[in-house]
């Protein structure tokens, strides 16, 4: 059987997005490649959010385009996203990813083995069978990703999972991208917790404004900053 063909790289070409008769992005491009996960970075309002959406294939640009495998409208088969405040079904947390797998076409047959490894995977084993709307919000993050693991996506896109959390949530957070990213699943995930972008990113990328001010090595980015607005980010001082 011959391999479906890559999603990656994800490149974006002169893309603008407008809306509220403005650029929320001004002309981005961009490459996502594979390999360790891609961090992105930057004020509210930067176009972090709306650069995931398009990433994905949720909303299109106004002009420029964007190319999955350097194939366009490509169907986000092998793609899937968590938002910021994912919702739950009323129901237990297994069944919250049964529900995920059956969406994808998974056959039933490998319905409660590929559950098993998923709880496994995110550390919720003993919560199977608690409904996933009791779980806490760290819990509840972690299930998401379970649930978007489900497809068996080639890319991951994160929307600030860890914003709501605490330290030991965080972290939780962190081993499970960890472990996502050692499996050569491609993890792109904005966050504003610098710390928590110098533990994870392969790449960072520094959005101002709807454009990328600043895009380096994880290591680069934040010894040896090249722009004075990503010195500034660094710093702690307030883009404006
Ligand atoms: N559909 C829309 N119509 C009008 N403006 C929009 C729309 N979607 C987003 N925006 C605006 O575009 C800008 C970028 O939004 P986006 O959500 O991408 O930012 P963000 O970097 O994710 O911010 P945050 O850190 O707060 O999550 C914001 O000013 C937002 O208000
Ligand atoms: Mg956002």
């Amino acid at each position: 059987m011959r391999a479906p063909p890559s999603d990656l790289p994800i490149r974006f070409e002169r893309v603008t997005v407008r809306a509220g008769g403005r650029a929320i992005l001004d002309a981005v491009d961009m490459t996502l490649n594979p390999g360790a996960p891609t961090l992105l970075i930057g004020p509210n309002g930067s176009g972090k959010t709306t650069l995931l959406r398009l990433a994905m294939g949720l909303i299109a640009p106004s002009e420029g385009r964007v190319t999955w495998g350097e194939r366009e409208h490509v169907a986000p088969v092998r793609r899937a996203i968590v938002f910021q405040r994912p919702s739950m079904l009323r129901r237990s947390a297994a069944a919250n990813i049964e529900y995920a797998l059956a969406s994808a076409d998974i056959p039933r047959s490998r319905w409660k083995a590929r559950i098993a490894e998923l709880l496994e995977l995110v550390g919720l084993s003993e919560f199977a069978d608690r409904s996933a709307r009791q779980l806490s919000g760290g819990e509840q993050q972690r299930l998401a990703l379970a649930r978007a693991l489900g497809r068996d996506p080639e890319v991951l896109f994160l929307d600030e999972p860890t914003a709501a959390l605490d330290p030991a949530a965080t972290k939780a957070i962190e081993d499970v991208v960890r472990a996502v990213a050692a499996r050569n699943i491609k993890v792109v995930m904005s966050t504003h917790d610098l710390g928590e972008a110098r533990r994870l990113a392969g790449e960072v990328i520094l959005l101002n404004r709807g454009r990328i001010v600043e895009s380096s090595a994880g290591p680069t980015f934040f010894s040896n900053p090249t722009t004075e607005a990503a010195q500034r980010f660094l710093a702690g001082e307030l883009l404006l």
